[in-house]
């Protein structure tokens, strides 16, 4: 009977976990973060490192969690559901990026 009661205890904490609990692995956000950095943060920053860009556009800095989050809607409007980010694709950024950038700021954009 000892294997019914480890079966009935592993599923009981397979079924407590939600995604808020850290279901979202730290590879998917060592990912997310990566898509980020390349597509992004060379422009949206206090100093953008793009040449010709003098100043975060728009005023949107995403250099941090806090800030990422709050511009989220806007992000997700921007590099998600429409191209317009980054302007022309420069970065040749993948429909599969895109998806990978929105799953990790729906998981609250967590640093590593
Ligand atoms: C090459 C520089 C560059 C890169 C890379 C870039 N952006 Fe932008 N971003 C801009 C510029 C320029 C604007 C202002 C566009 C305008 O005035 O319409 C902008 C505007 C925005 C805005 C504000 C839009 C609004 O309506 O207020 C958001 C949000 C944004 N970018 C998100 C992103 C995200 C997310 C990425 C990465 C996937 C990204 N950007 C990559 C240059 C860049």
């Amino acid at each position: 009977m000892l294997w019914w009661a480890l079966l009935c205890a592993s599923l009981q904490a397979q079924t407590a976990r939600t995604v808020l609990e850290g279901v979202y692995t730290d590879a998917q956000a060592v990912r997310g973060q990566t898509a980020y950095q390349v597509n992004c943060s060379m422009c949206h920053r206090d100093e953008p490192l793009w040449p010709g860009v003098h100043a975060p556009p728009k005023g949107v800095v995403l250099d941090d969690p806090e800030n990422i989050r709050r511009h989220a809607r806007l992000i997700e409007i921007n590099a998600v559901r429409s191209h317009a980010m980054p302007p022309g694709n420069i970065t040749d950024m993948t429909p599969q990026e895109r998806q990978i950038l929105a799953a990790w700021i729906a998981a609250g954009a967590p640093a590593q």
